[in-house]
């Protein structure tokens, strides 16, 4: 169980220790003697800033990264002109590579007006050799690469650096292929008080043909449920009423544990968590998807009625190519069987555009999927290249403009649907959890319904993180407008 340490009362005399997490907290008190020292001399705490890129699992490490920084005293700003800058990478498509290349030059003049500030990068793309490789070549200013598997050492690798003798200011790297340790009982820092991410696993053991995450997340690995219970107990005292349990497939969560547990019995368990509203979960490959996990999501009245379930592909044989191990028959059985289960759920994918020897035929078929079960939104992609994955090495690439013309109209298709679907709950009451004022009327607070839909509503800023019942007055495009019903139970007696 994750207990406050007193970083102050750890003695710096000592050797650090070996075991984890005990190595880390003095590497954490390290660090601090080092923010004091800073302090001292200018005046002030240096300011840290952390860039994220990628998915969720991103997000929730850069809270993880940020609670190691706070501990060692650093300030957090979102300003890049900061004495430590950190960019927790994405390499899922190559987009998100060359956007890191893009910052890493405008850093390059930060660092030339401030040569004491320290850069880092961490994350997906540090896996990749040819990454770190090119960094250290044309970005020799970077001063600690990181990958996934050791997030843990930022203070470590901090202290490393900072300790160079003045004059050798090394790059430090340290990259890990592959591990099978786990580090609990670490800080974090979260982005929102109310809602929190949370790793039930790590890494990916299905090798997608396209994807290059199993190569840079390392296989499969699932927390003990103990450990996830605990850690949402905690997050429920300190205020969090929704949850997102992560993984890159969640519905084979378990499967290697001693004692084995399915992803359905770990929903029911935190289910019965008191204090806790609201359950969200990401991803959920639809060849895992049990009748066991549509029954759990069914009877446990905290699970958010939203489910994504990627589709990728229309095309069974395309599928079969991406190693999906599904066909177009039967995810459309897949959904049916859900919403036979829950009518009210609502349904998001992720669908790639371009895939090697993808036809016009089969194109269409991923537009008929589309139609018949009428997303609530859809995230589309146009096939990215990823060195090393099997789909890399296809010969038959469909031309640039051929999947741009077809991502169009998959575009077109999609938002189109999902402006239709959108209204269907228009004059309904339904609760929402309150996240921020709208950022575009004064007087307007934005929150989300279960189904995820965002609902914008008259409100004040007291209203965060609280759930309260909305009446969906009108459906625009993917959003609603909304009057609050008043709590009544704050109401005047009659
Ligand atoms: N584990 C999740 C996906 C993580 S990556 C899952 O299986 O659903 C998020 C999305 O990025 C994928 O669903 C896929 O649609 C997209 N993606 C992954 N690799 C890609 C590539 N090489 N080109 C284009 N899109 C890709
Ligand atoms: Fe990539 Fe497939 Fe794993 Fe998702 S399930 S992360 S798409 S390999
Ligand atoms: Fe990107 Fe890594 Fe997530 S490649 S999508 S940040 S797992």
């Amino acid at each position: 169980m994750y207990q406050e340490i007193d970083l102050d009362k750890i003695d710096m005399n000592a050797e650090p220790p070996a075991e984890e997490p005990a190595r880390q907290y003095y590497f954490m008190a390290k660090c601090r003697q080092w923010v004091r020292e800073f302090e001292g001399k200018n005046g002030r705490r240096p300011t840290a800033c952390i860039q994220t890129f990628g998915c969720q699992m991103n997000a929730r490490d850069s809270e993880k990264l940020l609670g190691i920084l706070s501990q060692a005293g650093f300030q957090e700003t979102d300003r890049e002109e900061a004495d430590f800058v950190l960019y927790n990478t994405c390499t899922v498509r190559d987009n998100a590579n060359q956007k890191v290349y893009g910052h890493l030059g405008y850093l390059r003049n930060l660092k030339r007006r401030n040569p004491d500030m320290l850069i880092a990068l961490c994350g997906c793309m540090m896996q990749e050799k040819t990454a770190v490789d090119r960094i250290k070549k044309s970005y020799p200013f970077v001063d600690i690469i990181f990958g996934t598997h050791n997030i843990f050492k930022l203070a470590e690798l901090i202290c490393k650096r900072t300790g160079c003798p003045s004059g050798r200011r090394e790059m430090v790297v340290d990259v890990w292929d592959s591990t099978e340790a786990i580090v609990e009982e670490l800080p974090t820092e979260r982005k929102f008080p109310f809602k929190s991410g949370v790793n039930i696993m790590f890494g990916c053991n299905n090798f997608c043909s396209y994807c290059i995450v199993p190569y840079v997340r390392g296989r499969e690995r699932s927390r003990e449920p103990e450990d996830i219970l605990a850690e949402i107990r905690r997050l429920v005292q300190d205020g969090v009423v929704e949850v997102m349990l992560l993984g890159q497939n969640v519905n084979s969560y378990g499967k290697n544990l001693a004692h084995p547990i399915t992803f359905a019995q770990l929903l029911r368990r935190v289910n019965e968590i008191e204090g806790l509203e609201r359950i969200r979960f990401m991803t959920s490959h639809p060849k895992d998807l049990s009748p066991e996990l549509i029954e759990a999501m069914k009877d446990c009245d905290k699970v958010c009625r939203h489910l994504h379930l990627p589709l990728q592909s229309g095309s069974s044989r395309i599928l079969g190519v991406m190693n999906r191990r599904y066909t177009k028959e039967r995810y459309l059985e897949l959904v049916e069987e859900i919403r036979e289960a829950m009518p009210d759920i609502s349904l998001t994918t992720d669908i790639i555009v371009g895939f090697p020897g993808e036809t016009e035929e089969d194109f269409e078929e991923t537009l008929d999927v589309v139609r018949r079960v009428r997303y609530d939104s859809a995230f589309t992609f146009l096939y990215s290249k990823r060195t090393g994955t099997p789909a890399a090495a296809m010969e038959n690439q469909v031309p640039e403009d051929v999947a741009k013309e077809r991502f169009d109209r998959l575009l077109k298709e999609v938002q189109g649907i999902a402006g239709e679907v959108c209204g269907r709950d228009t004059g309904t009451v339904q609760k929402v959890l309150v996240e921020c004022p709208d950022d575009h009327q004064e007087g307007y607070m934005t929150g989300r319904l279960s189904n995820n839909t965002i609902v914008h509503f008259p409100g004040g800023k007291d209203l965060v993180g609280r759930i309260v019942e909305v009446r969906l007055e009108e459906a625009r495009g993917f959003y609603y407008m909304g009057s609050r019903i008043q709590d009544r139970s704050a109401c005047e007696p009659c």
